[in-house]
C-alpha cells in the first residue's frame, strides 16, 4: 500500500472484452481495447491502492504498481476471476466489456459450410458480473461502465440503479471517442449526484474518476 487517496484499500478492476468460443477457431468478440480499464488500474496504484486486475483478452502490458494481474477469456471465467477477487476488496470497478451472449453449445469440431443453406447460432445470457456482486452481502463499493451511442444519461442513471450499483461512469461512443481510441469523455452518476468529465486522454480520465471513487467511496464507507 502506499500513498494517495486510495492508500489501504484494495482495488479490483476488470478490464478488456471477453470471447465467447464457438468452435476451436472462431469466437465472438468485441472492440474493446481494454486501455480505459488499465488506465484506471494504474490511476488506482498511484493513488496508492493493492490492485488485481482481472484482464480479458488484451495486448496490453501490466501498468507499474499493479500487484496481481487474472487473465481470462470468456464472461464465465471472467465472473470467477471477479468474484475470487472481490472476497477480499474494498472496492470493485467494472471497466470490462463483458460480452451478452455466449454460443448455448461449443462445438468440439471446427463447424463446416452445409452449401448455401444459413447457419443460426443458438446464443444464451451470460451472468451479470457487477450486478450478481451487488446481490451478495458485504460486497465492495461498485463502480461500473457504460457504453452508450444516444441516451447516454438515462441508460446510465438506469443501469445504475437496475444493477445496484454506487456509481457509473458513462461515456458516448462514436465520434473519434470511445472504443479504440485514446481519448475518451465521461460522465460520473451517483445516486445523488453526477459529474461531468470532459474530452481527455484516457490516463487522465482515469486519474480523475479515481479521485471521485476515493471521494464518494469515504462519503459512503467512512
Ligand atoms: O453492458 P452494460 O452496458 O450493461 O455494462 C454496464 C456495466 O456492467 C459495465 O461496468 C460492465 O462491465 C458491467 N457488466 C457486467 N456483466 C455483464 C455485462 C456488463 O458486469 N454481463
Amino acid at each position: 500500500f502506499g500513498h494517495g487517496a486510495l492508500a489501504g484499500l484494495r482495488v479490483v478492476v476488470s478490464a478488456g472484452p471477453t470471447y465467447e468460443d464457438i468452435d476451436p477457431v472462431r469466437f465472438i468478440g468485441n472492440r474493446s481495447s481494454g486501455r480505459m480499464g488499465f488506465a484506471v488500474a494504474a490511476a488506482a496504484a498511484q493513488a496508492g491502492a493493492s490492485v488485481s486486475l482481472v484482464a480479458g483478452p488484451v495486448s496490453l502490458a501490466t501498468p507499474a504498481g499493479v500487484a496481481r494481474r487474472i487473465d481470462v477469456r470468456s464472461a464465465a471465467q471472467m465472473q470467477v476471476a471477479v468474484r475470487e477477487a472481490c472476497q477480499a476488496a474494498d472496492i470493485y470497478i467494472g471497466a470490462s466489456a463483458v460480452g451478452d451472449y455466449r454460443p448455448a453449445n461449443v462445438s468440439a469440431l471446427k463447424l463446416k459450410k452445409s452449401a448455401g443453406a444459413p447457419l443460426s447460432l443458438q446464443l444464451e445470457e451470460n451472468p451479470d458480473i457487477l450486478a450478481g456482486l451487488a446481490a451478495q452481502s458485504g460486497h465492495p463499493f461498485l463502480v461500473g461502465f457504460a457504453a452508450e451511442t444516444h441516451d447516454v444519461a438515462s441508460y446510465a442513471r438506469g443501469k445504475l440503479r437496475s444493477k445496484g450499483l454506487d456509481m457509473i461512469a458513462a461515456n458516448q461512443v462514436g465520434d473519434g471517442l470511445g472504443f479504440e481510441v485514446a481519448e475518451n469523455a465521461l460522465t460520473l452518476y451517483w445516486a445523488d449526484g453526477e459529474l461531468a468529465l470532459p474530452r481527455a486522454t484516457k490516463d487522465e480520465l482515469a486519474r480523475q474518476l479515481i479521485a471521485q471513487v476515493a471521494e464518494r467511496y469515504r462519503a459512503a464507507r467512512g
